[in-house]
């Protein structure tokens, strides 16, 4: 299936608007992934074409993002931290606890397809820590405790 054409009017605009390919590299597979929910290698091929790039260089950029998703996703994603500030204060113990709530590990999509568990490096909340974005806007969650994170989930978050 080929890339829609609004995704393709609206990479090119982002190429105008970030003055070129390569700046606008990281906006393309962010409204990819805004449309889809995640970014295929059918897609990311398609966008390097529109960007005029390689798909490798793309791929590069997309893997250095763990907000960048590139399998998919669950209906929530909580992206747990786990950069120093919050290994610091318990986030083995938070991880521990939402692992063995969801049934799932990082990388890991639930079942039902409702929750996917993603590790990430510092979001910029180390005052917060140990903390985690959880859902489509990234909410920032924190200070999290094992428990207070499992009741986020029985919470519907
Ligand atoms: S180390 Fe976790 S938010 Fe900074």
């Amino acid at each position: 299936m080929s890339l829609p054409e609004f995704l393709q009017a609206t990479i090119r605009q982002a190429m105008d608007d970030f003055g070129g390919a390569r700046p606008a590299m990281l906006e393309a597979l962010r409204l990819i992934q805004q449309a889809e929910g995640w970014v295929s290698d059918e897609r990311l091929q398609q966008a390097a074409g529109v960007l005029g790039v390689t798909p490798a260089e793309l791929d590069n950029l997309a893997s250095f993002y763990s907000m960048i998703f590139r399998r998919p996703v669950g209906e929530t994603v909580i992206l747990l931290c786990d950069g120093a500030s919050c290994w610091l204060n318990g986030a083995d113990a938070v991880r521990d606890a939402v692992t063995e709530k969801l049934g799932i590990g990082f990388g890991q999509t639930t079942a039902d397809g409702k929750y996917t568990l993603i590790n990430c490096a510092c979001l910029g909340a180390c005052d917060r820590a140990p903390a985690a974005a959880v859902g489509r806007d990234r909410r920032t969650v924190g200070p999290l405790d094992p428990e207070g994170l499992a009741a986020l989930l029985e919470g519907g978050a």
